[in-house]
């Protein structure tokens, strides 16, 4: 079983240090990239830290082997980002067990027992697709007539894929105009987005506003709005979550016409939390990150101090 995992990236295994064990979920966008630079970056230069890292390229049972990795290797601390929800009761029974904290960063657990996990550190998912939703309800409030929506869903069961849906269900329902009349399920990368829109475009829908997700996502399905001769940002207007420097692009080629931002660079504060927890203080349950949103307007401007 541990012949089978993937290399562990970094780590000397040197005992004075603070051991932090971190299961990456994968690397399925330019976010998640960015995200695990940004762990490695600030752990692999912080000197009190001995980064372990592993990556579980989308596979929750090679995640939570990963994890049982991590606690025989008795880690002070393991952060992760779970693929899915759902599925993590035994593996972070043993790590409490253990007496490992546990910090999940980006994407939230359910699980019977929340004594299970010390602190998330991440966005508000919910939030971000709210924020999505209200832009569309401001950008067509003096629009008469029904406006469609499709919506290209990231990785079922994944905490971003249930919570964007359900802020941006939420402002929707609320309103008589708007109705999403596709909705598919993708895996948050660039070559689902492309497939899903070539889909729903095959099957006879051309909707007004296409919601992604994310932005890998959306370039795809901008990709294959092209491909089937129309304009991404015109005749099919296209929004999502994110805000990448290629989303910044597309937004200032006219292809994307607005991203929610979602902060991909969470090194700084899972580093913190884990040398907080190793010293055993008490941190925040919930560290939520403050974001926003962009749009074409200022797109030209807004990307010269993006970091991601
Ligand atoms: O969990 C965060 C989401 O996962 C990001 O929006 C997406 O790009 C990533 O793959």
């Amino acid at each position: 079983e541990i012949e089978s995992l993937p290399k562990v990236l970094t780590g000397t295994g040197s005992t004075k240090k603070i051991k932090l064990g971190v299961a990456v979920v994968g690397s399925e966008s330019s976010w998640r990239a960015a995200n695990t630079e940004s762990i490695m970056t600030t752990a692999n230069k912080d000197p009190a830290i001995d980064l372990l890292i592993q990556n579980a390229e989308g596979n929750q049972e090679r995640q939570i082997a990963i994890i049982r990795n991590f606690i025989r290797s008795k880690v002070d601390v393991i952060a992760f980002t779970p693929f899915v929800e759902s599925g993590w009761d035994e593996v972070l029974a043993e790590a409490k067990a253990a007496g490992i904290p546990i910090i999940l960063t980006d994407r939230k657990v359910k699980v019977e027992d929340d004594s299970l996990w010390t602190t998330f550190i991440g966005s508000d998912f919910v939030e971000e697709g709210r924020r999505a939703a209200r832009w569309l309800v401001e950008n067509k409030k003096n629009v008469s007539g029904v406006t469609t929506i499709a919506e290209l869903q990231g990785t079922s069961g994944s905490a971003p894929a249930i919570e964007r849906r359900q802020g941006f269900e939420e402002v929707l329902s609320q309103q008589a105009n708007f109705r999403i009349i596709a909705s598919e399920v993708g895996d948050f990368t660039y070559a689902s987005g492309q497939q899903l829109m070539a889909k729903i475009i095959a099957e006879g829908h051309v909707p007004q506003y296409v919601f992604a997700h994310n932005d890998d996502m959306a370039l795809g399905a901008i990709k294959a709005i092209e491909q089937a001769g129309m304009k991404p940002g015109k005749d099919i207007g296209v929004i999502s979550v994110d805000a990448t420097k290629q989303a910044f692009q597309a937004m200032i080629a006219g292809k994307l016409n607005m991203s929610v931002e979602c902060n991909p660079l969470l090194g700084p504060q899972i580093v913190k939390a884990a040398k907080e927890l190793a010293a055993g203080k008490e941190i925040p349950v919930n560290i939520i990150t403050a974001e926003g949103i962009f749009a074409q307007d200022t797109a030209k401007r807004d990307v010269t101090t993006r970091k991601y």
